[in-house]
């Protein structure tokens, strides 16, 4: 039998202090890419960690229209078509409609080979009653793109934004969390640490890719929320 006051071992590793969670990188000096970033998600975002002091190149199918939007955002943005926007980029948010996702992460593995991506996609349909979730095969927006980018590091975030608030110059912070999912933890805190460099959001691990699919379709939600109470809805998790 033990007894606590036996001596310790000297030789015996020393007990790991658990990591704390909200220990991040230091984000600062990566650059991010945005595809589809004339979009209104792509736009919100790319002003948002702009005006934070990131790095920001947005991408287009035509690079003229990239930038054209890019002149618009300011803060240093740049614009480019999809393909170079991932190749300059050191983390890249996907920000295409559901529709093109599997054609437009297809055509670029090379060029996102290597890189930290983020997937944002909500597979989403919309009909008489409003907007329902659709049930892509591979599970996710998230798995599809991991799938279809084996060389790449996917992650998913940024689901349940307003882009009407994220370009809104006038709000100096934006108040809500957001769920970040990913196989890797390094992954997820790059992720989480370029979250919060946006005032007034937190970034929350929320669990692996094989979670995504109710992330993604939670988003239907918020969506009734705003259409309801005439509002940009947010979410928080509390107790953490
Ligand atoms: N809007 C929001 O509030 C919000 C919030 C959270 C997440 N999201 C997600 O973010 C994504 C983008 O949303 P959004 O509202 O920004 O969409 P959007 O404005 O309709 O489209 C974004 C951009 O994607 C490009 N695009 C359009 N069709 C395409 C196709 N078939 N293939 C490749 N690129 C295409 C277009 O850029 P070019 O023509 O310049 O190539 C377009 O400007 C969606 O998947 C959505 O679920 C949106």
């Amino acid at each position: 039998m033990t007894s606590s006051s036996a001596p310790q071992d000297p030789a015996a590793p020393a007990a790991k202090a658990p990591k704390d969670p909200w220990d991040l990188p230091d984000v600062s000096g990566l650059v991010v890419g945005v595809l589809g970033g004339t979009g209104e998600q792509g736009r919100g975002l790319a002003y948002r960690f702009a005006r934070a002091g990131q790095k920001v190149i947005i991408g287009s199918r035509a690079a003229d229209c990239a930038r054209d939007a890019a002149a618009e955002l300011g803060h240093g943005v740049e614009g480019a078509d999809n393909a170079e926007t991932a190749r300059r980029s050191d983390v890249v948010i996907v920000a295409v409609p559901w529709d093109g996702h599997a054609k437009t992460l297809e055509s670029l593995r090379e060029e996102l080979a290597g890189k930290l991506v983020v997937d944002c996609v909500n597979p989403l349909g919309f009909d008489k009653k409003g907007a329902y979730a659709l049930k892509p095969e591979e599970g996710s927006a998230a798995e599809q793109a991991a799938a279809l980018l084996p060389d790449s590091r996917v992650t998913a975030a940024f689901h349940h934004l307003s882009a009407v608030l994220l370009q809104d110059a006038s709000l100096d912070e934006i108040d809500t969390d957001v769920m970040v999912l990913g196989e890797e933890r390094a992954d997820v805190e790059v992720v989480q640490a370029l979250v919060g460099r946006i005032a007034g959001m937190r970034g929350v691990f929320a669990g692996r890719l094989r979670n995504a699919h109710q992330v993604e379709s939670l988003v239907a939600n918020p969506i009734s929320v705003n259409c309801r109470y005439k509002a940009h809805a947010g979410l928080r998790v509390t107790d953490i």
